[in-house]
């Protein structure tokens, strides 16, 4: 059937990195395998376009930071590949993590010099809580890095997975000979910027062909037996299943912006990571093989020219065969909707489609009925479950400059909220509280709000350090929670009652006053 076979087809993942460890050229490097693109620097480049003419802000251009989680489709070996970016910056980390939510992989990258940094770390955090499957790319292994072995030591402790090296580095920095595949045993010798795929691969039938000695320094070759030998003693061989569980990271060594060791993370990536399976929703796990069409949006783009205020919504489809100018219900509204261009993205275009499949993005024009975490079905009441909101790291409130604009002020920033670009909470007396992950998106706001709704504000620091989404069977309990910490509570963009604590301290003293009740770090809760 044609919806098993597109299923299978598809590969839907995100490169994940903290900043700089080579995410950009990583991805570039798989668009032109894939044949999507011609020329080593079009995914930079298309950055820049990109934030030239149809996205974003100025301040993206002053900063030089690319705010834009956006997707890359294209065809490699009969595989239909999704990458979708992520924003590295870490003002921007909620926008990454909820992009995770709709992807069924992961690929990690990893600077050989640095190792495990501090957005690798919270990364992580969010795919550990959905269980998804990482592959890691340890990259720039031209550079004088980390012993290999300590490097896979640090990605063990500091990220709580298993990991099994798939290929290993011949020596690395000056003297970087190649990697050597521990899956398919064979030798990938590096010649610093070389573009061709194939060019230097020797077939060897295992580490002690005397075959290796051809290619390789004796030196090395020695190093490499004894460190083949030590992995096969310490890591138990790779399994694909734990692998599909999110318990056990494969890693590949190479260098991204010499195009070495791609291929075979390309290939191995193709034949291990998940197509779409299934995906929770409140209601019922759903099937990606079903026939009716469901799905949801996670991310929302606006178009920033005032005097055309659309919007793109970002939707992922779960399951079904979705359909240009068919009918579908807005699960929130109960009201049918249907989408005359819905939008597919191929490496740098955008072009119209007439169906799209589980695991594609499409980009659907939205005139403001579409926020994050709506459902799109043939009818049905779906509510995906994995589209949480996390506590923000900064809270300010917001303060009106002018009272003349209060409207546009209330518009603005339920839209801008509505996008995911912060969260709101109302307290009582309708104070408005802004949180961010990072100082940023207060400018991104008051520029925005300025620019494109002709409104102004202030903000003004509050003390909290982290927002708690509140529940409890004990009604009473929450009920005399909420009243006597009334000053510390805000109801989220769900009316969902969350508590504003100044310190891990304030929330230590509230749970052990109120033991009944749960205090949660997400909007989602099981
Ligand atoms: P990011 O998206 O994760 O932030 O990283 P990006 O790909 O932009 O790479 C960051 C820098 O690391 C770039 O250098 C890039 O060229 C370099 N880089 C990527 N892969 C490798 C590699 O395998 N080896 C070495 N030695 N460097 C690598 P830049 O100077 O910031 O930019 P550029 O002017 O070179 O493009």
């Amino acid at each position: 059937m044609e919806l098993h076979k597109e299923i299978a087809r598809r590969k839907t993942f995100a490169i994940i990195s903290h900043p700089d460890a080579g995410k950009t050229t990583l991805t570039e490097k798989f668009l032109l395998f894939g044949g999507a693109i011609q020329t080593a620097g079009a995914v930079k480049s298309n950055k820049i376009h990109k934030s030239a003419t149809s996205d974003f802000m100025e301040i993206e251009k002053q900063r030089g930071i690319s705010v834009a989680t956006s997707v890359m489709g294209f065809e490699y070996g009969g595989k239909r590949i999704n990458i979708l970016d992520t924003p590295g910056h870490k003002d921007f980390a909620e926008d990454t993590y909820r992009t995770l939510t709709a992807v069924d992989s992961v690929v990690l990258v990893i600077d050989c010099v640095k190792g495990v940094e501090e957005q690798t770390g919270r990364l992580m955090e969010v795919c550990r809580m959905r269980h998804t499957p990482v592959i890691i790319f340890i990259n720039k292994m031209d550079r004088e890095g980390r012993d290999p072995f300590e490097l896979l030591d640090e990605l063990e402790h500091k990220l709580e997975i298993q990991v099994r090296p798939l290929t290993w580095p011949i020596s690395q920095g000056q003297s970087f000979q190649g990697v050597y595949n521990l899956y398919e045993n064979s030798l990938n010798l590096f010649r610093p910027g070389s573009s061709k795929i194939n060019e230097n691969l020797i077939s060897i039938s295992n580490p002690l062909d005397p075959e290796l000695e051809k290619w390789v320094p004796e030196s090395h070759c020695c190093k490499l037996r004894d460190d083949i030998a030590l992995i096969e003693g310490v890591y138990e061989p790779f399994e694909r299943e734990l692998y599909r569980d999110g318990l056990l990271a494969p890693v590949f060594f190479g260098s991204a912006v010499n195009n070495f060791g791609i291929r075979e993370l390309l290939e191995t990536f193709l034949t291990i990571a998940p197509s779409p399976e299934k995906r929770e929703a409140e209601e019922r796990m759903v099937l990606a093989e079903e026939t009716p069409m469901s799905g949801f949006v996670f991310k929302i783009h606006a178009n920033l020219d005032p005097n055309h205020r659309d919007r793109t919504a970002f939707f992922k489809i779960c399951s079904g065969r979705f359909e240009r100018n068919r009918f579908y219900t807005h699960t929130r509204l109960q009201k049918k909707v249907r989408f005359s261009s819905p939008t597919h993205f191929m490496a740098n275009e955008k072009s119209i489609i007439d169906d799209a499949w589980p695991g594609d993005v499409i980009g659907l024009y939205d005139n403001g009925s579409l926020k994050i975490g709506d459902t799109l079905t043939e009818g049905e009441a779906l509510h995906f479950r994995g589209i949480p909101s996390f506590s923000p790291e900064i809270f300010k409130a917001l303060e009106n400059r002018d009272p003349m604009k209060q409207k546009q002020l209330d518009k603005g920033i339920r839209q801008l909220t509505e996008e995911g670009l912060a969260q709101l909470f109302i307290q009582f007396g309708n104070r408005k509280i802004i949180g961010t992950v990072g100082e940023l998106q207060f400018d991104v706001i008051k520029f925005r709000l300025e620019h494109e709704y002709n409104a102004q504000c202030d903000f003004s620091p509050l003390r909290y350090h982290k927002a708690f989404w509140v529940t409890g069977t004990n009604e009473e309990m929450l009920e005399e929670f909420l009243r006597r910490k009334s000053g510390a509570i805000a109801l989220d963009r769900d009316e969902q009652p969350v508590f504003l604590a100044e310190s891990e301290w304030m929330l230590k003293v509230a749970r052990e006053d109120y033991p009944e009740l749960q205090f949660h770090t997400t909007s989602e809760f099981s």
